[in-house]
């Protein structure tokens, strides 16, 4: 028992469970820690509790305690030392220490940063602007950066607002880490401190703003949103954010005043309506005074909204504006994501991605200058590439903020690592050359430079859990740092940005810094080019989980993110000139380039062309080559992560390191079930075979409906490409072992045995393979349990996944077995089994 204690004990301190995420404070090695310039007291010139400057001289205590060792004492008023750390606003700043001369200029929630001479200066244009000065003191500390600094930073926008899209019942759509932190059983929950926890996360890299609630609003259970105990409760919430500088917004049921306020309609224009909603407003700011504002969803996937009342789109949100407006200045974020999902296939010319401009465009000038329209970077849905949605270039006297999406939906949900920033600057980045003027999305439109806006920004789909990671991957908390970098920069390196955030997330040492760095920067990629690539979007299974292959799903259906592939050709064609209009929604010089496949950029020829799979690219290739070349390439690219990783050991917490390690393994099996799954999709469809000879051909594969089976059978798997051979086998009963055997006819060495199976949902089966009777290892369908999020209860490309046992010593001849013990509605499912000479990917 006192051994047990011991080592619990140990395993606590060295143990992280990433709850801290990059704020750890660590403390420096000792020799970093020797050049550190530490003042003598922090002085933070504000002693409400509630006041982001309080909080900063709070974390500026814990922080360099943790970095240092050194233990400040935190005054809010000058003590007469000059080797203080001074945090406040310039009003507060000037009146405590006297004139504060030659500043730069500062803005919206900027700061400035001065740690010339003895002390630091951290002065904010707003408090929550001190906080974020603090912040970067804090991360340059903790870096081991100790150099002498004065400048002043200024974010991009105003706008930098994180959504949760939490339901009253604690569940979350498309989050994959544990339930709600907000709310539980239709209400808040009692306990917030993982709410401050988050709001901290959020301060820390300059997110202002917190949509907590779902913006499917309608649903039934949400509607009991603006109860009067809610509205307490949502109040609860704002008061553990508002330290941090972090105001709370809500997403609105268009229908409220019909679902909550018993009138029998919901139209913006019906004096009722306008009262419930101006009450309900005036209700809201009683229990939460600086209410951010509302988010709505309007008109959209059956959401109800103006439209259904004969209303325009303008009078839906200019409804919520005025109704905001009396109060202070709170913001409408009305979403752009209005199409019809009922469109026809048959129709060539119709296109989803025409939507937002069909629906806004005209309306431009039309909205009260307390909304903004909220728009998602791409025309579709946070597809793993899209142009920019043409709507930016569009709306010239609205107020825009671009959606952005930390949590993976379409990319691979936090089971696969993928580092987002670099997707996102394809946008950013992106000159739309409205007007033939310089049109930057980042740089000019969203800053609200190029438009003369004052109101624009970002904001993002988080989705964090009550898992302690949050996102469900340690690695994925690079993308919600990165997100509020980039929403305070939008020019900043996204190489840099994962080098410090891995800094500050793992450590100082290089070779992890290196190592995370270079397969962040590979990952989207390679997500890239094993899931859809050439502009054809993630091919995934668009009417379920959104998670692995289904091309098929894409079309046939009237969601509209159809690929249009037949036996010879593939592809959306948008063109003016032939299709559906959808290029000439962009400004003459960037419609001109995607009219012609000859001056479209291959990695979005399907986007804007129907084209034979014969077609050649700039490359050389045709097209599908190279879509079975990209799905090797990137599925070779990932099957080097747990390597890499691997090198790791050590250098960083067990904790950490194993739950990496887990989750990266498991992204090299999916990734050859999403290659395996598109490439023998297409070669079906086209029967052109890949000239590498590799598609359909697995030299090194047993298919298990060919081994000798007893107390398993064949099964057919739906879709067909999501199994090796199209069959798979499950356990007769679900009472009942069954066993699959093979005799080994592979020249006699050592190799790595990878076994491809499905983890359904419904039960925890148990494997076990033995070779020569000998057991090899074991493993169960607990992948519930171990990635935190559940798929699918059929055998499909949700549930597909693979299992290693490395460096086996192999006789020719030998006998292989494997043993599957089905568990409720889990029949211990198998689809093959391969074995792979040391080094070779099958
Ligand atoms: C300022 O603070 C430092 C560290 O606490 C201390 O060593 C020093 O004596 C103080 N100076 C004055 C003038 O109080
Ligand atoms: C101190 O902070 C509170 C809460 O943020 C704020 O209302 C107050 O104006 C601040 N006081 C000064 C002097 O800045
Ligand atoms: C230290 O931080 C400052 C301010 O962010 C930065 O300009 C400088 O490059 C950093 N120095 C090092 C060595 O990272
Ligand atoms: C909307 O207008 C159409 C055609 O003008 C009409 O048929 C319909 O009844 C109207 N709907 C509502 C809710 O007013
Ligand atoms: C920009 O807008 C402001 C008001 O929002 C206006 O006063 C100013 O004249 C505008 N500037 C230009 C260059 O249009
Ligand atoms: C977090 O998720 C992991 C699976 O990824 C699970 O093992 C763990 O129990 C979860 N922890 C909490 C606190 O929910
Ligand atoms: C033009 O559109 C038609 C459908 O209306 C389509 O069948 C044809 O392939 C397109 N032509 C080209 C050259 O893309
Ligand atoms: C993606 O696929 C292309 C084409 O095969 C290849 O050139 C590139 O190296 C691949 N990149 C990654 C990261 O897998
Ligand atoms: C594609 O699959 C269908 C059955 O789904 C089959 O009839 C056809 O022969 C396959 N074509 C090729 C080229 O494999
Ligand atoms: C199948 O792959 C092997 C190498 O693994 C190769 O020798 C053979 O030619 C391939 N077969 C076809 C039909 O491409
Ligand atoms: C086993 O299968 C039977 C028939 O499909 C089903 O009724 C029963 O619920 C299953 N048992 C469990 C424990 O899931």
């Amino acid at each position: 028992m006192l051994t047990l204690l011991v080592f619990a004990f140990l395993g606590l301190a060295f143990a992280e469970n990433g709850i801290d995420g990059w704020l750890r404070y660590a403390s420096l090695p000792r020799d970093v820690a020797a050049g550190a310039r530490i003042p003598g007291v922090i002085i933070a010139l504000n002693d409400s509790v509630v006041s982001p400057i309080f909080t900063a001289g709070r974390e500026l205590q814990k922080g360099i305690a943790g970095i240092t060792g050194v233990q400040l004492k935190v005054s809010s008023t000058t003590t007469g030392n000059t080797s203080s750390i001074t945090v406040g606003t310039l009003d507060s700043v000037a009146s405590a220490a006297g004139q504060v001369a030659n500043l730069p200029e500062l803005t919206g929630d900027g700061f400035y940063l001065d740690t010339t001479g003895s002390g630091a200066r951290i002065i904010g244009h707003t408090e929550r602007g001190a906080l974020y000065g603090a912040f970067e003191y804090l991360s340059m500390l903790a870096q081991g950066n100790f150099s002498e600094v004065s400048y002043a930073s200024n974010p991009s926008a105003p706008i930098r607002w994180a959504n949760q899209w939490d339901n009253l019942d604690g569940s979350i759509e498309r989050g994959y880490a544990g339930p709600s932190i907000f709310f539980k059983n239709g209400a808040v929950v009692s306990d917030l401190t993982r709410v401050s926890q988050y709001a901290r996360l959020l301060a820390s890299v300059g997110i202002n703003g917190l949509v907590v609630n779902n913006v499917n609003a309608a649903l039934a259970a949400n509607i009991p949103l603006l109860n009067s105990a809610n509205i307490a409760g949502l109040g609860r919430i704002a008061d553990a954010m508002r330290p941090w500088g972090v105001r709370l917004a809500l997403s609105l049921n268009f229908d409220a005043p019909r679902n909550n306020g018993g009138l029998a309609t919901s139209d913006p224009f019906d004096s009722a309506v306008i009262k419930f909603w101006d009450d309900k407003t005036a209700e809201l700011y009683r229990s939460i005074p600086d209410l951010a504002g509302f988010l709505v969803k309007a008109n959209s996937e059956d959401q109800p909204g103006p439209l259904t009342y004969n209303r325009t789109l303008a009078d839906g949100a200019n409804l919520f504006a005025k109704a905001l407006k009396p109060h202070g200045d709170g913001l409408v974020m009305f979403r752009a994501f209005v199409y019809d999902h009922h469109l026809t296939e048959d129709n060539w010319k119709n296109d989803r991605a025409n939507a937002a401009v069909d629906f806004f465009k005209h309306l431009d000038g039309q909205f009260d200058d307390n909304v903004v329209i909220q728009i998602k970077y791409g025309p579709i849905d946070f597809q793993v590439r899209e142009p920019p949605s043409p709507l930016f270039a569009n709306l010239l006297q609205s107020n825009v903020a671009i959606e952005l999406q930390v949590t993976q939906e379409y990319l691979g949900q936090q089971n696969h690592l993928v580092y987002l920033p670099p997707l996102w600057k394809t946008i950013l980045d992106y000159d739309l050359k409205v007007e033939g003027q310089s049109s930057v999305i980042g740089r000019d439109i969203l800053t609200g430079h190029r438009f003369n806006r004052s109101t624009n920004g970002y904001a993002s789909v988080i989705n964090v859990g009550t898992n302690t990671t949050w996102l469900g991957h340690h690695l994925a908390m690079s993308n919600f740092y990165a997100y509020g970098r980039l929403a305070w920069d939008p020019l900043r390196d996204e190489t840099q940005i994962v080098e410090e955030w891995a800094h500050l997330t793992f450590g100082s040492d290089r070779k992890v810094i290196d190592t995370i760095t270079d397969m962040s920067l590979e990952s989207w990629p390679a997500y890239e080019n094993y899931t859809g690539n050439l502009g054809i979007q993630t091919l995934t299974d668009i009417t379920g989980p959104h998670y692995g292959p289904n091309p098929a799903s894409q079309d046939g259906n009237g969601w509209g993110q159809w690929t249009r592939a037949d036996a010879t050709t593939i592809g959306m064609d948008r063109t003016v000139w032939n299709g559906t209009g959808f290029s000439g929604q962009y400004p003459p010089e960037i419609a001109a380039k995607y009219e012609k496949i000859e001056t479209t950029p291959d990695d979005l020829l399907l986007w804007f062309h129907h084209v034979p799979y014969t077609q050649r690219l700039k490359s050389g290739k045709t097209v599908i080559q190279h879509f079975y070349d990209a799905h090797y390439a990137g599925a070779e690219t990932v099957q080097s992560f747990p390597e890499r990783w691997a090198s790791l050991k050590g250098l960083i917490d067990d904790e950490r390191f194993n739950e990496v390690a887990f989750r990266l393994e498991y992204q090299t099996g999916h990734a050859i079930v999403w290659r395996d799954a598109i490439n023998e999709f297409y070669r079906n469809m086209s029967s052109i075979p890949d000239d590498q000879g590799r598609v359909g051909n697995h030299t090194w594969r047993i298919e298990a409906e060919k081994m000798t089976l007893s107390g398993y059978q064949a099964v057919s798997v739906t879709p067909f490409e999501t199994a090796s051979g199209r069959k798979a086998i499950t356990t007769s009963s679900n009472q009942t072992t069954g066993t699959a055997t093979a005799t080994l006819d592979f020249p006699s060495g050592v190799y790595n045995i990878g076994v491809n199976y499905y983890d359904v949902m419904g039960g925890r089966a148990k494997y076990e393979i033995l070779l020569n009777g000998q057991t090899l290892g074991k493993w169960e369908g607990n992948l519930e349990d171990k990635l935190g999020n559940t798929f699918s209860s059929q055998l499909n490309g949700h549930s597909a996944a693979r299992v290693y046992f490395k460096g086996v010593n192999v006789e020719k001849g030998a006998v292989l077995t494997i043993r599957g013990t089905p568990d409720g509605g889990e029949p211990a499912p198998l689809d093959y089994v391969s074995i792979l000479p040391i080094g070779r990917v099958d």
